[in-house]
């Protein structure tokens, strides 16, 4: 089970948990995200409104936030009080229960490595393993990394040389990290990284230790340097060719070099340090004191792509096209291969959210075995307006999937009758999807496979304690003697992407943009915006008024540069005057926010003509409503849901 499985299933079970960070600063500009839109919604462009429909993403858009999806390896970004949760990972934690999946085994899991699984084919993408000394910007230069179309993959800081070998390492990049490198218990690589032959990037605490393993001194800083800073490059080293002299970039450092190893020279300087990069063109070692990865160092792309592309000579072919090409192929031979041995029709299942997640997943297992593949929609009724009809759409009439939709949404309702605790509400839903979704299964005959829309950064911190302990629980819900027959094994077909490379995926697969780049949406849906009881009543208010959010939002061209924009329908009825006559009805409450990964959001300073729109159409739009309100919260202290 992933990180994010547990933890969420921790939360259905426990209710929100407080994890605050404690090793390096949480919230730096320049962290995953920092280059995403611009932040607020003041700056964005007007568009008419007429004729809009808020489900379709508007050209006039401003360009998609580059990553909103996730919070860096294994810790929490802050002391946000939730988990961050992937939109479709209520679902996929329902599933595991309701299933009974045992946890998948990615021991020799790599891209395009499954034609048969394990052997090297020429669908295998060339790889840069960044080792992951506890910097929160680690899963960052992974990312950058396949940005240049180069696939990256994290791996702990002890990974054994041998392995990076076997997967066929291109380039080794060190991640920074907390430690100092003559601390008790520093981190370290295994040593044979040096002489390898693989090319190595040291990258702050990776320059640092790559000095002081290979006989250099590194000693605490006399000026330690965190923030901006300016780089004068001192020699032509390849890392940094087609580069000015002087560079902008980002440091975050206490230690600092004062004599580098025998071999190296340096290649820059800043005020404080003469060693902030350092070459050993013989054993192709390199290192640099600043953090290539984040924003502010503008020309750190450059650097990586110099390194990765040029110096060790990696292929860019990790492209969504080549992605999907591979995984199809992947995924189709590993049900037939299942249904030759066991002699099964090789039956896949899929539950559909809604979200991002599972759609991408479905859509690359469609390719991959067509009609043996069946997907689940639960209409929980607790979705947006018009949301199941998108649903049906997209899946059924355009791509041609076989799609079971289930309207269980009387059922939901009546469970939830008189609920008003927020958490009792989200263990109720998570419990009748369960019901739900083992009955329609079990309609279904014999399943082999279960796909799940599992990302990348679930799979890595799966490798942390936390997980391992994560895991103990899911074990814990599985003994019981369950019959063979009733085990299915799992399809990942996302297992190695980030969020933002599914989205692409997405688009590359003809999935619709509406589907593909849209704003998070919590699992137990609307229920957590009625505040107090949830009734037919009351989610026909809210849809009306969310519809009516999103609409115009979209219009003036806003959506993608919030992380959410929504309606909360409060408890809270005030008196009005419609006509001639006196209300006393709903308020509506509504809430935008700008957020890099839902861990912490600033509530979005939204155009007051926008405001106004949403405000008016509302109240004349919506029976039952007769006054709106802007949430100006922030997160922390407020959270982004109001439940
Ligand atoms: P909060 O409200 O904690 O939300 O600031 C952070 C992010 O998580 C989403 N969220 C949820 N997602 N099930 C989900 O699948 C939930 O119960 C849930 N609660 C919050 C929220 O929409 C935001 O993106």
């Amino acid at each position: 089970m992933s990180r994010v499985a547990g933890a969420v299933r921790r939360y259905l079970r426990e209710g929100p948990s407080i994890e605050p960070d404690t090793r390096e600063p949480s919230r730096q500009p320049g962290a995953i995200g920092a280059d995403a839109a611009p932040a607020g919604g003041s700056t964005g462009p007007t568009a008419p409104a007429e004729d809009h429909d808020p489900v379709a993403v508007d050209d006039h858009e401003q360009p998609a936030a580059r990553d909103r999806s996730k919070t860096v390896h294994g810790q929490a970004a802050n002391a946000g009080h939730r988990v961050l949760v992937p939109d479709d990972a209520e679902v996929e934690v329902y599933l595991e229960t309701a299933l009974k999946t045992p946890a998948a085994d990615r021991a020799f899991d790599r891209p395009g490595g499954g034609v048969p699984r394990g052997e090297p084919t020429s669908g295998q993408p060339d790889t840069v393993i960044v080792l992951d000394f506890g910097s929160q910007y680690a899963q960052l230069i992974a990312r950058r990394v396949r940005e240049l179309n180069v696939y990256s993959e994290l791996l702990p800081f002890d990974t054994p040389f041998a392995e990076i070998e076997r997967r066929r390492a291109k380039a080794v990049i060190l991640s920074g990290g907390p430690s100092s490198v003559y601390d008790e218990g520093a981190p370290k690589p295994d040593p044979a990284i040096w002489t390898g032959g693989i090319p190595v990037l040291g990258i702050c605490y990776g320059l640092q230790l790559m000095a002081a393993e290979l006989g250099g001194d590194v000693i605490p800083a006399t000026r330690r340097e965190y923030g901006p800073a300016r780089v004068t490059i001192t020699s032509d080293s390849a890392l940094f060719r087609g580069l000015e002299r002087e560079q902008p970039v980002w440091m975050s450092h206490g230690d600092s070099i004062l004599r580098p190893p025998a071999g190296f020279h340096p290649t820059a300087q800043t005020d404080s340090t003469p060693f902030a990069g350092l070459v050993d063109t013989e054993r192709g070692l390199y290192g640099i004191q600043f953090h290539p990865e984040v924003a502010h160092t503008p020309r750190g792309r450059d650097i990586l792509r110099n390194f990765v592309l040029d110096i060790a000579g990696a292929r860019p072919t990790w492209t969504p096209a080549n992605f999907i090409e591979s995984t199809v192929a992947e995924i189709r031979s590993r049900v037939d291969a299942h249904a030759r041995a066991t002699v099964s029709d090789g039956l896949v299942i899929c539950a559909l959210s809604g979200g991002v997640d599972s759609a991408v997943a479905a859509a690359l297992v469609h390719r991959a075995v067509g009609d043996r593949l069946t997907c689940i929609y639960v209409d929980h009724g607790l979705m947006r307006k018009r949301e199941s009809e998108l649903l049906r759409v997209t899946f059924e009439q355009n791509l041609g999937m076989r799609l079971v939709m289930v309207d269980a949404r009387q059922r939901f309702v009546a469970r939830l009758a008189g609920v008003v605790d927020p958490e009792q509400k989200r263990k109720i839903i998570g419990d009748e999807f369960i019901r739900v979704f083992e009955e329609e299964a079990a309609k279904l005959g014999r399943i082999d496979f279960l796909t799940q829309g599992t990302l990348y950064p679930d799979v890595i911190e799966s490798k942390t304690t936390e997980t391992k302990a994560a895991q103990k629980i899911k074990t814990h819900h599985n003994v019981g003697g369950l019959p063979a027959d009733l085990r299915f094994s799992l399809i990942e077909p996302l297992r190695h992407l980030f969020k933002d490379e599914v989205r692409a995926v997405g688009v590359e697969l003809g999935l619709p943009e509406a589907m593909v780049l849209r704003q998070p949406f919590p699992g137990p849906g609307l229920a957590i915006r009625i505040i107090g009881e949830v009734t037919e009543e009351r989610l026909d208010t809210l849809r009306e008024a969310d519809w009516i959010v999103i609409d115009e939002v979209k219009a003036a061209g806003l959506y993608r540069s919030l992380w959410q924009s929504f309606a909360i329908l409060t408890p809270v009825r005030s008196v009005g005057v419609m006509g001639d006559n006196r209300t006393y009805a709903n308020v509506v409450a509504i809430r935008a926010v700008t957020s890099e990964d839902g861990m912490t959001a600033d509530w979005a300073k939204l155009p007051y003509d926008v405001l106004g729109k949403i405000s008016s159409r509302i109240v004349n739009e919506v029976p039952g409503v007769n006054r709106v309100v802007y949430d100006i919260s922030s997160k922390p202290p407020a959270t982004i849901e109001w439940e």
